[in-house]
């Protein structure tokens, strides 16, 4: 073998020890593995995490990235009525067992996913009418026969999603025109007797910044702490838009929460833009990314943050926004984007 030759393969072969991390003896610059963002966020006492469903758990290349990347996991779908009780009485765990066990597998814990919503409910539950006895005892059967399934193994539950209107009121859904506000304190208890160690949550969109959506959320809050209702904590989803703007009092409204004696967590993000995605616009998703991520680092009780899912390649975006996307901080070839630089540096403090 002539000697260049030689020479190139010894390096290719360090080369390829070093980046696995492999190299040893005294002249070995073993670069350190990249810290995940779960590692980082965990030197902040917080954690980083993905939604996922059930369909994408076959694609290896992207559960080895939601695997290794992420310390929180949420079942994007696979915990929703539809999902658990498909008929009356008749549960079905197989798709958030799937990703409860996965998320075990690797070390990570799960924000539940959800409990009282208006949507994804299955036929048997919209395709009649209730008396507000039937439907409570509904509520209550479907409530505490989930929230046991999963005792001792979700860290949180988002018990009641999405119940106000942007302007405050509340959402004129099943559980609200036919219980009262009232189903609200109800889920929240009957959540904490099937399992009293599960952080209890109140979860909804576009009360990221300060205002009447927000301002409800809060005087709920003060209502029900002083009524001694079971509450941990108030997840806002931060499902954005570039064409929007920033929501920017999310510090402010953080904080407001956090007095009241509340964890905060941003749940659901992702910042969707008008496509094509241009290079300009990546790089303002990467800003408001950094943004998000510095106001829950300086909220102290902001205990995390979740991406709603990673990768654009699985994103929700584009099905029900049509023309929008590129929301993730990876891309749809599971490739970093500046978005997700962005937040390791603001996880770094650089
Ligand atoms: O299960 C059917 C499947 O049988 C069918 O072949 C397929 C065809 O489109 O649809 C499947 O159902 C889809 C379901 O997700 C499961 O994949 C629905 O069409 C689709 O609308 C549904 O979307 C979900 C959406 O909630 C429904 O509102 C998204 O995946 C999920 O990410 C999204 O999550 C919500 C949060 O729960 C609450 N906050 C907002 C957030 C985004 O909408």
């Amino acid at each position: 073998m002539r000697r260049t030759t030689r020479l190139r393969l010894v390096g290719a072969l360090a080369a390829a020890l070093v980046t696995a991390g492999l190299a040893t003896g005294p002249g070995a610059q073993a670069s350190p593995r990249q810290p995940t963002l779960a590692e980082l966020a965990q030197r902040h006492g917080r954690y980083f995490g993905s939604a996922t469903d059930n369909p994408e758990l076959t694609d290896t290349a992207y559960t080895a990235l939601l695997s290794r990347e992420f310390d929180m996991i949420t079942p994007g779908n696979g915990m929703k009525w539809y999902a658990t009780e498909p008929q009356q009485g008749v549960f079905d765990w197989t798709n958030g067992d799937q990703i409860v066990n996965l998320a075990r597998k690797h070390h990570q814990r799960v924000r539940a996913h959800t409990l009282v919503w208006h949507s994804q409910l299955p036929d048997w539950l919209t395709g009649r009418e209730w008396t507000a006895d039937e439907l409570r005892a509904v509520l209550k059967r479907h409530i505490q026969t989930e929230v046991r399934h999963y005792r001792g193994k979700v860290y949180s539950w988002d018990v009641v999603n999405e119940a106000f209107n942007e302007d405050g009121t509340y959402r004129d859904t099943l559980w609200y025109r036919t219980l009262g506000p009232g189903y609200i304190a109800d889920a929240l208890r009957w959540s904490h007797q099937a399992d009293p160690h599960a952080k209890l949550y109140l979860n909804d969109y576009n009360i990221e910044a300060v205002g009447p959506k927000s301002d409800a959320y809060y005087q709920l809050v003060k209502d029900l702490r002083a009524r001694h209702v079971p509450l941990d904590g108030i997840g806002l989803q931060a499902h954005l838009a570039l064409q929007y703007g920033y929501p920017a009092t999310v510090e402010d409204n953080l904080r407001r929460f956090s007095r009241l004696g509340l964890d905060t967590a941003l749940t659901e993000v992702d910042v969707r833009m008008l496509l094509p995605a241009t290079e300009e616009k990546l790089a303002q998703q990467a800003d408001w990314y950094r943004d998000l991520t510095s106001a829950c680092l300086a909220v102290r009780r902001c205990v995390g943050i979740t991406v709603w899912d990673y990768t654009d390649k699985y994103s929700w975006i584009p099905a029900v926004f049509p023309g929008e996307g590129a929301a993730l901080p990876w891309d749809e070839q599971l490739r970093p984007k500046p978005a997700c630089f962005a937040i390791r540096k603001a996880l770094a403090g650089k």
